[in-house]
């Protein structure tokens, strides 16, 4: 059998992105091959595309993506978690970009009645992310202040209605003043425009000058410094990822000049380690979407094809929330 996939060759822009014919195999012992309804796109998706060396360098040619829902048409032996017919989602599995995988069984998880497969795409990366985060790095609790870089972001957008859902204040950071509305929607007390703000002040001004409780940096290079400059004495810092580039190295005795600050860099790979870390998750994120703490809403939904546009505009910074490839 064929498929229809997105593949990088080399290491580039946007236009690297190939539409190739690739042959799949019959899924073998513990796997099954699941047509993709809808492909989830994350920014880990541009890492895994420009990145030459280091932890985001996959072997080439690949197929890009590493999250989507889809159906089960058939198993392999011993594959005892899913069925032919199942709607079943995964996530941190690279090969998403296609309209047919074979995937491990262990990695899938049935979708619930009442989650739809574009909302399941849009919610189970950024959602298990969020809920690691809140749960596991720094237990949010009522009245925490928490500061949220790209607040009308996928993960952005996510962690601030979970955070305001925990009771907390949700101070967000948005790149244009055309996002901060996203922002406010999505649960955020205070909305700082970077363009225009200065966020270390406002995170001051808005918690009295003590500093915020924890800070999510999604941004990375062009924030790190700030970000630590606006967290309170033995509050902490989790650098979430790298959307402007990698911090560069740190002198830890900064961490003690500014207030025995807690510093985290964690990754969501950790989390899904085996199939009770994924169940985990996934029960996380669905209670989450059941009791209202998030909304699985699409931001943009594009033709798989279009794979290469989707990533100009996510770079371009253009995009707000959550965004689906339809194959
Ligand atoms: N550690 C983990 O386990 C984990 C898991 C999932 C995702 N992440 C991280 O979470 C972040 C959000 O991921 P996402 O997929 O939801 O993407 P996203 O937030 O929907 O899109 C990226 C956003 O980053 C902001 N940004 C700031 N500087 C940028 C720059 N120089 N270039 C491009 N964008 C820039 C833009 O928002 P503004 O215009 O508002 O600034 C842009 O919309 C990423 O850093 C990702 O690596 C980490």
């Amino acid at each position: 059998m064929k498929t229809r996939a997105i593949r990088v060759h080399e290491a580039g822009g946007p236009e690297v992105l190939k539409i190739d014919e690739v042959d799949l195999k019959e899924p073998g012992e513990g796997e099954a091959l699941v047509r993709h309804t809808a492909v989830g796109v994350n920014l880990i998706d541009v890492y895994h595309r420009t990145a030459t060396s280091g932890q985001y360098a996959l072997p080439r040619p690949t197929t890009l993506g590493v999250e989507a829902a889809g159906v089960v048409e058939a198993v392999g032996a011993g594959a005892d978690n899913v069925k032919v017919g199942d709607r079943v989602a995964y996530w941190m599995l690279p090969g998403a970009y296609a309209n047919r995988r074979v995937a491990p069984a262990w990695r899938l998880v049935r979708i619930p009645e009442g989650v739809t497969d574009q909302a399941a795409a849009a919610v189970m990366l950024k959602g298990s992310t969020v809920f690691y985060l809140l749960h596991d790095i720094w237990k949010v609790k009522k009245g925490d202040n928490m500061l949220v870089h790209t607040a009308a972001g996928g993960v952005g957008r996510l962690l601030s209605q979970w955070g305001r859902h925990l009771g907390a204040t949700v101070i967000g950071t948005v790149g244009s003043a055309d996002k901060a509305m996203v922002a406010k929607d999505a649960g955020c007390a205070h909305v700082i425009v970077m363009k225009d703000q200065d966020f270390e002040a406002e995170a001051r001004k808005i918690t009295g000058g003590r500093g915020v409780d924890v800070v999510y940096d999604s941004i990375g290079a062009d924030t790190f410094d700030k970000s630590l400059s606006s967290i309170r004495p033995l509050g902490m810092l989790v650098s979430v990822g790298q959307a402007s580039g990698p911090v560069p190295p740190l002198d830890i005795s900064k961490l003690a000049q500014k207030g025995s600050i807690f510093l985290s860099k964690p990754t969501l790979a950790t989390f899904v380690a085996n199939r009770e870390a994924i169940v985990r998750l996934a029960e996380g994120v669905f209670a989450g979407l059941k009791r209202g703490a998030i909304t699985a809403e699409v931001g943009l939904t594009a033709p798989l094809d279009k794979a290469a546009d989707v990533h100009r505009a996510l770079e371009g910074r253009k995009t707000i929330g959550s965004i689906v490839l339809i194959p």
